[in-house]
C-alpha cells in the first residue's frame, strides 16, 4: 500500500532506474471535473492541466524516458461546446509556444499525431514551429496526439495500404503487421511500456489501440491538474512491479531475463 504522505524523495528512491519504462502514454483525464470541484468553469480545469503537462515532461526527462505520449484532444472533442474547443486550441497554441524556449533547452523533441490539419491555424501554426524547432533535439520526444483517434489512424493506414494494392505496387498477401506500424502516425516509435489514464474512468477511449497491445494499464482516481510527479512516480513504481510476458510463460520470461544477463 502507498503511505499518502510518502514524498516525492521517497518515491523516487522506490525507483529501479535500470526499469524505466522507454514509452509512456497518459490520458489526461478529469480537468473539467477538478474546474466543477472548485466551482470554476471547465477551461480553468484546462489552463491548470497545462502545468501538469510541463511536470510531466519534466519528470519523463528526468527519469530518462525516451517518449512520452500525451492525448491532448480527441477526434471525439470537437463535438463539446465551441467555447471550450476554442479555449482548448488557444491553450494548445499559447502553451506549446511559451514552453518552446524550456523544450529546447532539454533537448525535448515534439512530435504531432493525428489529423493536425483540422487544428485551428494560429494553433496549427505555433505546434508545427515546435515541431520544426525541435527536430534536432536528442533527448525525450514528446508525441502530442490531436484531433487524434486510433481507429481514425487505423482507417488511414489502410486507405494508403489499399491505394498501394489498387495500384499494383503491393500483393494484399504481403501486408504485414510492420507495413500497417510503418503507416501509423507513431511509425518508428517502440509500442508504449505503460499507459496512465488519470480521472478514475477505466476505458481507452479510442486511443492508440494498436500500440498498446502489450502495453501496461495503470489507471488512478486523481485527476489531470492534480497529477503531479509523485502521482507519476507511483504509476511508474506499481509498473515495476509487474511482470510482462507478451503471451509467454513466466517461466519462459524468467528464462529469457537470467539468459540475457549472461
Ligand atoms: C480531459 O479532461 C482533458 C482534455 C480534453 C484536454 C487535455 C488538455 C490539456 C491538459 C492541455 C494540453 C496542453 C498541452 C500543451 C498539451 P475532461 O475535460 O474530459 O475532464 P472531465 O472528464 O472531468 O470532464
Amino acid at each position: 500500500m502507498d503511505n499518502l504522505v510518502d514524498n516525492l524523495d521517497t518515491l523516487l528512491a522506490r525507483i529501479d532506474p535500470t526499469r524505466i519504462p522507454e514509452h509512456v502514454a497518459i490520458i489526461m483525464d478529469g480537468n473539467g471535473r477538478w474546474a466543477a470541484g472548485r466551482g470554476k468553469p471547465r477551461s480553468d480545469g484546462h489552463a491548470e492541466g497545462v502545468s501538469s503537462v510541463h511536470e510531466a515532461v519534466e519528470f519523463s526527462s528526468d527519469l530518462g524516458i525516451k517518449y512520452l505520449t500525451l492525448y491532448a484532444f480527441s477526434n471525439e472533442n470537437w463535438r463539446r461546446p465551441r467555447q471550450e474547443v476554442d479555449t482548448l486550441m488557444y491553450l494548445i497554441g499559447w502553451a506549446i509556444e511559451r514552453e518552446l524556449p524550456d523544450l529546447i533547452r532539454n533537448n525535448v523533441r515534439i512530435r504531432l499525431v493525428g489529423d493536425i490539419e483540422r487544428i485551428p491555424a494560429d494553433a496549427r501554426r505555433r505546434l508545427r514551429d515546435a515541431e520544426r524547432d525541435t527536430a534536432g533535439c536528442t533527448g525525450l520526444t514528446l508525441l502530442m496526439c490531436l484531433s487524434y483517434s486510433a481507429r481514425w489512424e487505423l482507417t488511414e493506414a489502410a486507405r494508403s495500404l489499399a491505394r498501394r494494392a489498387a495500384a499494383g505496387e503491393l500483393d494484399p498477401a504481403d501486408i504485414s503487421e510492420e507495413m500497417m506500424a510503418d503507416r501509423l502516425d507513431t511509425a518508428g516509435v517502440p509500442d508504449p511500456d505503460l499507459l496512465i489514464r488519470t480521472g478514475g474512468e477505466h476505458r481507452i477511449s479510442n486511443f492508440l489501440l494498436w500500440q498498446i497491445a502489450y502495453s501496461e494499464l495503470y489507471f488512478t482516481p486523481v485527476l489531470w491538474p492534480e497529477f503531479g510527479k509523485e502521482a507519476y512516480a507511483r504509476a511508474i513504481i506499481d509498473f515495476q512491479s509487474r511482470e510482462r510476458r507478451f503471451g509467454m510463460t513466466s517461466a519462459q520470461v524468467s528464462g529469457l531475463t537470467s539468459d540475457s544477463e549472461k
